[in-house]
């Protein structure tokens, strides 16, 4: 490559290190692809399958892929063996709480194949539908050739097929999320968990949210709202991230000056980030547990997961968090069930 070339290479990766820029490259790589058809349309189709291979087999070794198939069968499968150690989930009503705004039926269309009576995706925002439609074209296509990669209920294979098969798998090749789900129910709600759409409301008997609760800046209102969507008895399984999320690998170069702590020592952590750059509450792992059981959730499960504290941390941390101990700070995840009595 040319001294150019390995400039440009190196600004453009730079740049990729900030969540807004890398959005604005990837809309521009789009925009380039709809500008200039021809550069792709005029190609002979063995040049673009290498490019179509060479991306594929890229994507499905990229864990943090979240139109791909692999990693919904992943976090479903850690959802349903979580759930299912205190419930069934057959004949319920599931809920995942923040699905995320790239494959949104993705879950919950696994625990409806594996016998759930209604199951609902929600999230603040909507997601694109064509590409949304494409990512559970080819999850279902997986679920349909590899069911014992997702049957994990047990679901006898007329019914597995059944179930498949009602969606309307030819829409959603094309691109047609609403008439690829219509008459199902599965369901996509678009709202704030503090404005549920009518009707929600002690329904739902499982709920599971997966890197979400971090991101929700009033825990006690959003513990209430989760309780109160909730039928007594309900069960519900969350995976809270309470790294400082500026410090995953791969988002930055190994030079990053982030550590999963460094927020708690910024003064100015709230006003530096912004919600799409994935800011978060920094609540410790108490906090979160306060919140839950203060609305009344009972907690069966509480594992957590910690790091390594850097040395130079303590005499460095804001006020707020040099109270507590080494061993809460070093808590960089929770995995915990929680059941509405
Ligand atoms: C980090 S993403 C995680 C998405 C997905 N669970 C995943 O693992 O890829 C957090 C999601 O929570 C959603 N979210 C944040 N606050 C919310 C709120 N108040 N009500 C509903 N969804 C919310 C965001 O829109 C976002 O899609």
């Amino acid at each position: 490559m040319s001294i150019g070339g390995s400039i440009f290479k190196a600004v453009l990766h730079l740049l990729r290190t900030s969540s807004r820029m890398a959005h604005a490259i990837d809309q521009d790589c789009l925009r380039h692809i709809d500008l200039y058809p021809e550069l792709y349309s005029g190609r002979d189709w063995r040049e673009l399958d290498r490019v179509y291979t060479y991306l594929k087999r890229t994507l499905n070794a990229n864990q943090y892929w979240r139109y791909g198939y692999s990693r919904i069968r992943v976090v479903s499968q850690e959802v349903f063996e979580r759930l299912s150690q205190w419930t069934r989930i057959e004949g319920k009503t599931y809920c995942e709480l923040g699905c995320g705004i790239y494959h949104p039926y993705g879950i919950c269309t696994t625990m409806y194949l594996n016998g759930a009576k209604m199951a609902l995706a929600w999230d603040l925002n909507a997601a694109p539908e064509q590409r949304a439609a494409e990512a559970l074209h080819d999850q279902l296509s997986n679920c349909s050739v590899s069911p014992k990669d997702w049957n994990w209920a047990d679901i006898s294979d007329a019914e597995w097929n059944r179930r498949i098969q009602s969606f309307n798998i030819t829409a959603l090749a094309s691109g047609e999320l609403a008439a690829g789900v219509h008459g199902l129910p599965v369901r996509h709600v678009i709202a704030d968990i503090t404005e549920p759409p009518e009707g929600i409301v002690g329904t739902i008997d499982l709920l599971s949210s997966k890197l979400v609760l971090e991101h929700f800046m009033n825990m006690e209102v959003a513990a209430r709202e989760m309780f109160n969507l909730m039928s007594s008895g309900g069960i519900a399984y969350h995976h809270i991230d309470l790294r400082d999320h500026r410090a995953y690998p791969g988002q930055n170069p190994d030079s990053s000056p982030y550590t999963y702590w460094t927020f708690l020592t910024e003064k100015s952590y709230f006003e530096k980030t912004s919600k799409f750059g994935g800011r978060s509450n920094r609540l410790r792992a108490h906090e979160y547990r306060r919140a839950f059981e203060n609305v009344g959730f009972r907690v069966l499960e509480w594992d957590v997961q910690r790091g390594s504290l850097p040395q130079d941390l303590r005499p460095n941390l804001l006020e707020t968090f040099s109270s507590m101990a080494d061993s809460e700070l070093a808590i960089t995840d929770i995995y915990c069930v929680l059941c509405k009595p």
